[in-house]
């Protein structure tokens, strides 16, 4: 039996190198998956790669947006009926800069997507979620940890927490349980600019800068990340929630 046979899932920024490999593996486990992103073009792209036959939709939307977040919800029900399964994904990174000269745009645009975006999504496929249902939020290691200069990633991925901790303890008479993934550094574009962004500033290079951190010695990758996003999203992990899953190669020990 597939852990999501006809599951209804929806993912954010699911055009991206965690919410495309975690896409490919629900739709593998028999899930039927709305894939939410704001880069159209991307997303086409990202479905091309799909699994032959998936049952998917795609919907182009900014998680910031309350109409927009309530329009994917809506599209996801009406094609596919109640949500089993909301993995809160979208993400942004801002800059590296000093507290001074922080741009408080910037550092607007970044809540706007983690921790609006993650409520935003919370708040309208809650009433059409299935009791007994899963929320996972995509945070980091760097809700761990400060780094100087990362004001906005950092502070954002910090709150996620406290969404996920609200989120489980209301929604636990529902079964829903809701858990955070704290992926450390990943193999791909999004860590990439974070690390020349970083390396930049403490005039380091960043790669090694994160390798040094790490004990497990290397980057993860995307589908290491799926794999836990299954977990948490399946009934293997049926007792766990309120909890922050790390999958960080030890970064935060
Ligand atoms: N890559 C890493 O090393 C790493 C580590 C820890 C946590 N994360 C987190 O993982 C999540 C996914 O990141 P990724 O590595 O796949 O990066 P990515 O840049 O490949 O994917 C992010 C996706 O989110 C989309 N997005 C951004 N803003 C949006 C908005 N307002 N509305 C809708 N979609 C939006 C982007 O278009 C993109 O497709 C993010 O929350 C990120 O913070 C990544």
């Amino acid at each position: 039996m597939r852990q999501l046979e006809g599951r209804t899932c929806i993912i954010t920024g699911g055009a991206g190198s965690l919410g495309r490999a975690t896409a490919r593996l629900f739709l593998e486990q028999g899930a039927r998956l709305a894939l939410v992103d704001r880069d159209q073009a991307a997303l086409e792209e990202a479905a091309a790669a799909m699994p032959v036959g998936s049952e998917l939709e795609l919907v182009v939307a900014d998680v910031s947006d309350a109409a927009q977040t309530e329009a994917y919800v809506r599209r996801t029900t009406e094609r596919f009926g109640r949500i089993d399964v909301l993995f809160s994904n979208a993400g942004n990174f801002g800059v590296v800069a000093p507290i001074e000269t922080y741009p408080d745009d910037v550092f607007d645009s970044v809540q706007a997507v983690h921790v609006r975006g993650g409520f935003l999504a919370a708040k309208h496929a809650v009433p059409h979620m299935n009791d007994g249902g899963s929320i996972v939020i995509t945070s980091s290691v760097a809700a761990t940890r400060g780094d100087p200069g990362v004001y906005a990633y950092i502070t954002a991925k910090h709150a996620q927490i406290g969404l996920m901790r609200c989120l489980a303890k209301e929604l636990a008479p529902r079964r829903i349980r809701v858990n955070t993934i704290h992926p450390g550094p990943i193999d791909n574009g999004f860590q990439t600019a974070v690390e020349d962004d970083l390396g930049r500033n403490l005039g380091v290079d960043g790669a090694a800068f994160f390798n040094q951190m790490i004990p497990l010695g290397r980057h993860g990758t995307a589908d290491e990340i799926a794999r836990s996003v299954l977990y948490l999203a399946s009934d293997q992990s049926s007792f766990t929630t309120g909890s922050m899953l790390m999958v960080d190669g030890g970064m935060s020990v």
